[in-house]
């Protein structure tokens, strides 16, 4: 169940350009939280911007966690984009802050069969959501693809050497790695996964890179979940500003914060 509650900021610095790492004590929300789920944080206190932000969540550690003094704590990898990121950046040790969570559903994992290739493709901070997932699935070999538009857009790249990846980089102005898009680079490997229902694809970016990947991998017969970046307002189903055409004639629209974020890449329509 989602709660609204109070944590603690233990921690808020920049990484690198504009990606800054903020850390939360909030033990309900981190011994929750499941891959691919989501927070909606109230950035500043009082004032501008008054809707909350949301944000996958990077790291948490629930209290069984062996690290003690990490125990409770969640952590948010976050980028500038505007008003209310740049707020975020003022948050200081031991204030407090708002926060909704955890919400939407999240990745279906398991049990994946061990002959599956298991990819994972993220853009810009898409590789955010991946992260959780990517140490759920610690035990199996992961082929992880990391886009961004420059190389300071590269996110995570120590964090997934820890698992059993092979991890691929791509950035549109050829400063790192692969000179295109990330699902250009997944292209020109793709003859290497078996598709036909025999491989397991996870990603997150920005809208224009899931429509690409979504038109790649279609014939291929991958079976691929996306979570998928809306705008969003309430965060929980009430004002449905986060909609999604689908195809499913049912319920064509759905909330990318309540029946989402993740969804079976295949169903969305893209317009
Ligand atoms: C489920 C989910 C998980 C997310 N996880 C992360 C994360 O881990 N790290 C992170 O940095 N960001 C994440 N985001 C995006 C983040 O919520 C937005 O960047 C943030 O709300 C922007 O707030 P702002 O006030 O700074 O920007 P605004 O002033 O509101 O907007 C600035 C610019 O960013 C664009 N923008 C704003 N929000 C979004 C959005 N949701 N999708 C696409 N474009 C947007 C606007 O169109 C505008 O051009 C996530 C979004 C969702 C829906
Ligand atoms: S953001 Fe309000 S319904 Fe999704």
């Amino acid at each position: 169940m989602p709660l609204q509650t109070e944590g603690i900021v233990i921690k808020n610095g920049r990484i690198k350009s504009l990606y800054f790492i903020l850390g939360i004590y909030c033990p309900p929300i981190a011994h929750q939280i499941k891959p691919g789920q989501f927070i909606m944080l109230k950035v500043s206190e009082n004032g501008s911007p008054i809707l909350r932000r949301p944000f996958s969540v990077y790291k948490s550690y629930p209290d069984s966690h062996p690290d003690k003094r990490r125990r409770g704590c969640l952590f948010l990898l976050y980028k500038i984009v505007g008003k209310g990121t740049q707020k975020m950046t003022t948050l200081r040790r031991d204030q407090k802050v708002n926060l909704i969570g955890p919400l939407g559903n999240s990745f279906s994992f398991a049990p994946l069969p061990s002959s599956s290739d298991i990819v994972l493709i993220g853009g810009g901070v898409g590789i955010v959501s991946l992260y959780p997932l990517a140490a759920a699935l610690k035990d199996k070999k992961l082929s992880v693809f990391i886009g961004g538009k420059t190389r300071n857009d590269i996110l995570c790249v120590e964090d997934f050497k820890k698992f059993n990846s092979i991890i691929s980089i791509a950035t549109e102005d050829g400063s790192l790695g692969f000179h295109g898009t990330v699902v250009d680079l997944f292209l020109s490997r793709i003859k290497t996964f078996k598709g036909n229902q025999g491989s397991y694809l996870y990603t997150c970016g920005p809208a224009p890179m899931l429509e690409s990947l979504a038109r790649a991998v279609k014939s291929k017969r991958f079976i691929c979940q996306a979570s998928l970046e809306a705008r969003m307002g309430c965060g929980f189903g009430a004002c449905w500003g986060c909609v999604v055409k689908t195809n499913d004639p049912k319920t064509p629209y759905q909330r990318v914060c309540k029946e989402g974020p993740v969804f079976s890449l295949e169903d969305i329509v893209w317009e």
